[in-house]
């Protein structure tokens, strides 16, 4: 199949998105395979038949085809459920004293951790400023590749190389980027990814990425599910953790799972790069109109009065602090900017 004539298709036949609807940055819109999985898995889960065996597919399936899209082995990913939960791995597993390296605009779930572990020095600048202020006595550099806040994209070449001249650990938080920013992960200590926004799954689906043969982490949290096959690993000593980054894993959720797994299969195998020129074209047809500078990011953050205007106008975008932050992805298309920069230059006619 040519996968530019299919995008267009699976989109077609996938995605049910409203007009105007520009908040993949919040949340991702979920395609019909995935809803029909976890209809599927409810319709199960009611009557009890053949409901557990189908558990631990869903995770392997979802697994693998999250590893084909970023670019990393199977063995490389584990399961989490909340971003928060890997950055804590990471930083619970830093020693007593090591310095720490983030940007200070970053998102909380990513610097939480860090901040409340009175172990660690942790030292934040602006985004800007991070890759040169990398330093050879930061023992880690952690920073998402794409701003939640305004959609600011890191760039990843530069932040590997000056890290690894540095001697300092990554940890990539990718979950605005990964759906919609081709990236290669192996590059990176660890990544981690909720997989709620732009990979359209349901919320309590994530991943992390990490190269399994090097054991700077510690399992902080490891439970059943961290075995090489859970259900041998059900109950008491000795610990017995999986070879690769399973032992990383936490529980499946899932019903979220259910739905992850074909989700996350229809994304593998589109055409990656197609999907960020059209996301990234669609964001600068907004900038044009609103008389910004292009820019190489799927997200428009706009300092803007008429921020509620766009909510009233039937465009659905986030809105902070009168910055509306609008997102485009697959299931959008030139309309959806079209009607944004209306409502936002206020010449559709609304006040
Ligand atoms: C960069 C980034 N990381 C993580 C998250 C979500 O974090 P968590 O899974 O801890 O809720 C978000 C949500 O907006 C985000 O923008």
């Amino acid at each position: 199949v040519d996968p530019v004539e299919s995008l267009d298709e699976v989109v077609r036949q996938q995605f049910s998105a409203g007009p105007g609807y520009l908040n993949t940055a919040s949340v991702g819109l979920p395609p019909k395979v995935g809803l029909s999985a976890l209809h599927e898995h409810l319709r199960v889960w009611e009557n009890g038949s053949k409901l557990i065996p189908a558990f631990d597919a869903d995770v392997e399936r979802s697994r693998s085809a999250y590893a084909r899209l970023v670019e990393v082995p199977t063995s490389w990913v584990a399961i989490i459920s909340q971003v928060s939960v890997a950055s804590g791995l990471v930083a619970s597993s830093l020693p007593a004293g090591a310095r720490v390296l983030a940007a200070r605009e970053d998102f909380t779930s990513l610097l939480f951790p860090f901040l409340a572990d009175s172990r660690l020095r942790v030292r934040t600048v602006p985004l800007q400023r991070l890759i040169d202020e990398i330093d050879p006595r930061d023992d880690l550099v952690a920073v998402s590749a794409v701003q939640s806040a305004d959609g600011r994209v890191i760039d990843t070449d530069r932040l590997a190389e000056a890290a690894r001249k540095a001697k300092a650990r990554t940890y990539l938080d990718v979950t605005q980027a990964v759906g919609w920013l081709p990236l290669d992960l192996k590059r990176f200590d660890i990544t981690a990814c909720g997989a709620y926004k732009w990979l359209c799954c349901p919320r309590g689906t994530g991943f992390i990425t990490t190269d399994p043969d090097d054991d700077w982490l510690t399992p902080r949290f490891p439970g059943w599910y961290s075995g090489e096959d859970p259900w041998e690993t059900l109950y008491g000593p000795p610990l017995r953790l999986a070879p690769d980054a399973r032992r990383f894993n936490v529980s499946p959720p899932w019903q979220a799972m259910a739905a992850a797994a074909p989700t996350l299969e229809l994304f593998a195998g589109l055409d990656r790069e197609r999907i960020r020129s059209h996301s990234v074209s669609l964001a600068n047809h907004l900038r044009e109109r609103l008389n910004m500078p292009p820019s190489d990011s799927a997200i428009v953050s706009v300092d803007t009065p008429r921020a509620e205007a766009l909510l009233r106008g039937g465009v659905t975008a986030a809105v902070r602090a009168g910055r509306a932050r609008l997102s485009f992805f697959i299931y959008n298309a030139v309309a959806d900017s079209e009607r944004a920069a209306d409502l936002l230059a206020g010449t559709d006619g609304r006040m």
